[in-house]
């Protein structure tokens, strides 16, 4: 059968893209395994609320002026309800549920996490605009859902920030 060269041409080329897709799948998938996009850090549900660090949620400003901000979240609330960080610099957010699966949506930013019972949830983000942000959950979790939110207020001045708050 006569194959035209243009035609060969582009016969190999789409081959050659379908096998770079198939290997770049292959390698990922046995290089870096299926994982959600945070890190795999385990807790009991049932010590959330005793422990050491998801027991006295807040937030934390570190020397260099990042930010580690501990929530827990349960049905329905975010602890602490309202949360203080800087404005610009890196923000990381660690959240926990000792009860079942909630969403930690901050609106109007990148933020946006699930938080499933037995993880840490943990992402970093930075907020580049200084003001009030309203954090929703964003999975049905039970007759409350819709009162679960808390308040991110994002500060210009971050000595304004002090230290944990419930
Ligand atoms: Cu928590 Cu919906």
């Amino acid at each position: 059968m006569h194959v035209d060269l243009y035609e060969r041409i582009w016969m190999w080329g789409a081959t050659a893209i379908i096998v770079v897709f198939l290997i770049s799948i292959g390698v990922t998938t046995f290089s870096q395994a299926f994982v959600p996009p945070s890190h795999i850090e385990t807790i009991d549900p049932d010590e959330v609320r005793s422990h050491s660090e998801f027991g006295e949620p807040g937030v934390t400003i570190h020397a260099d002026g990042s930010a580690t901000v501990v929530v827990q979240a349960i049905m329905y609330a975010f602890l602490p309800r309202e949360i203080h960080v800087p404005r610009g610099q890196p923000v990381t957010f660690r959240i926990a549920t000792p009860d079942l699966i909630h969403g930690f949506q901050i609106a109007q930013t990148n933020g946006n996490a699930m938080v499933v019972p037995g993880y840490v949830t943990q992402f970093t983000t930075v907020f580049e605009e200084a003001g009030e942000y309203l954090i929703v959950c964003n999975e049905y979790c039970g007759i409350g859902h819709h009162n679960m939110f808390g308040t991110l207020i994002v500060e210009e001045n971050p000595s304004a920030i002090t230290g944990a708050e419930r």
